[in-house]
């Protein structure tokens, strides 16, 4: 049975909580693979409005199954903040279960997430503070606390004695003044541990039958193409694979399952944090971008978005590394109110044409964007496009499916879902 795996192709924030929402209606299982509580991921249901960090997309879905595998970080506290919110908003999340192998986020990785962004001055990514660096570092380094070692108080505290000296002097090292208590720490993360441990089992055996029985899966990526730690824009992106094949380690299932990969883009681009952004604008568009649509301030960490154009040679090398089949454009809407649109289409440095994304910051901090332009749909405003979108794709202006068919035209596929604005409602095709 083909599994769909989503994966955001730009900067992370391209609307992949609302497209897994809405494709979860018809979903079985919504999978999240990768990442941590860096990820803030929003769904909208009639008038109501959720952020989860945690918590996958499909969890207001009451008869899809959400897991967490193991290639997710978690942050407990967080997670049980996350459920219990959601349960007081009247869904009972009954429809969770956790990965006994995922990593947990310690308060020492929030520590030395913060030191580490100060030491780094202009190498720091301008991260979300939620300890993603210092736990995926622990991960490799083997220093790590996992889900299974969380619910289990004799190893918990036994891990913790020999790992948090260590961690002591390293706030040391790198000049922090905060000090641990092994047994504090102990003490909360095993209440934590004994709340969670009902949610945690063998994702990875668990999905292998969901997946022979025929179930249908979608796996849900966190952060972006661009962010990824392998192909993003690098240091300033995560420290996780968020690629499409991440999702076969994260979850542990087989890459064969993996057929439809769906990347989620926006019709523009925006980015939090630092780092180069070829097409990034300043002065009224970029106000226009930012606040039309609901607005484009962090999930997680309400900072202003940085906003630009698409970016067509980024989303070129998104399709190959993610080996996308089709695409869900999102916020087709914001576009809207503008006379001239802009699809960046290669880059020119020092005279030549770029039209592979470069590797090196040097480079890519001297590309400057070569732009196709576009008439745009200035005569629609946000109250217009939930009617469009009941009528269907054949009711989007003229204008927009022009841009839609030059996007898929450049990428060579298909644009499946467009998306017109926040609601379930806003959306065509599947
Ligand atoms: P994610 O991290 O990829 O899940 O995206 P975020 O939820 O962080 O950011 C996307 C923002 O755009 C959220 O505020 C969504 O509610 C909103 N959004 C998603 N799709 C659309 C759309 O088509 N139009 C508009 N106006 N807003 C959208
Ligand atoms: P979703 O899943 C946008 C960015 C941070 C920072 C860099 C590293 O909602 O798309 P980290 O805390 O991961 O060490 O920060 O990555 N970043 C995101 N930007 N959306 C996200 O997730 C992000 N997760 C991390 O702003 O530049
Ligand atoms: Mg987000």
């Amino acid at each position: 049975m083909p599994a769909t795996v989503a994966v955001g192709t730009q900067f992370g924030d391209e609307g992949k909580g609302k497209i897994i929402d809405f494709l979860a209606d018809r979903a079985d299982v919504v999978v999240r693979f990768q990442g941590g509580a860096n990820a803030g991921h929003t769904v909208q249901v009639g008038e109501d409005l959720y952020a989860f960090h945690l918590l996958p997309s499909g969890v207001l879905r009451k008869r899809t199954m959400n897991l967490i595998g193991n290639g997710v970080v978690i942050e407990p506290g967080q997670l049980l903040k996350e459920i219990d919110e959601t349960r007081e908003r009247g869904h009972p999340v009954k429809n969770l279960r956790i990965s006994d192998r995922a990593h947990v986020v310690m308060p020492y990785h929030k520590i030395l997430d913060a030191l580490e962004e100060k030491l780094k001055g202009n190498l720091g990514a301008g991260t979300t503070l939620r300890g993603i660096g210092p736990v995926f570092e622990d991960k490799v380094g083997r220093f790590g606390i996992r889900m299974c070692d969380l619910i289990d108080p004799e190893t918990l505290r036994a891990k913790l004695r020999a790992i948090v000296p260590i961690k002591q002097r390293l706030i040391e090292a790198y000049g922090g003044d905060e000090r641990l208590d092994a047994e504090a720490i102990f003490a909360e993360y095993a209440a934590h541990g004994e709340r969670l441990a009902p949610f945690v089992i063998d994702t990875s055996a668990w999905l292998d039958s969901a997946l022979r029985r025929g179930k249908r899966i979608l796996f849900e990526g966190a952060q972006g193409t661009h962010l990824c730690i392998d192909h993003g824009v690098y240091p300033f992106g995560t420290s996780s694979d968020c690629v499409a094949g991440a999702a076969s380690v994260g979850a542990g299932v087989g890459p064969q399952f993996l057929t439809d990969i769906l990347g989620v883009a926006k019709a523009f681009t925006s980015r939090v944090g630092a780092g180069p952004f070829p097409t990034e604008l300043e002065g009224p568009i970029a106000e226009h971008l930012r606040e039309r649509g609901g607005g484009e301030y962090g999930t997680t960490t309400r900072r202003p978005r940085r906003v630009g154009w698409i970016d067509l040679v980024m989303l070129r090398m998104s399709v190959r590394v993610n080996g996308l089949t089709a695409l869900a454009l999102t916020k087709l809407d914001v576009l809207g109110g503008l006379d001239r649109v802009r699809a960046c289409v290669a880059y020119r440095s020092d005279g030549e044409t770029v039209k592979e994304f470069p590797a090196s910051m040097r480079l890519l901090s001297q590309c400057g964007p070569v732009y196709r332009d576009f008439k745009g749909w200035p005569e629609f405003s946000e109250g217009d496009w939930i009617g469009i979108a009941e009528r269907g794709r054949r009711a989007l202006p003229e204008t927009t499916r022009k841009f839609v068919a030059f996007i898929e035209s450049q990428l060579k596929i298909p644009v499946r879902i467009v998306s017109v604005g926040r609601s379930r409602a806003a959306t065509i095709g599947r």
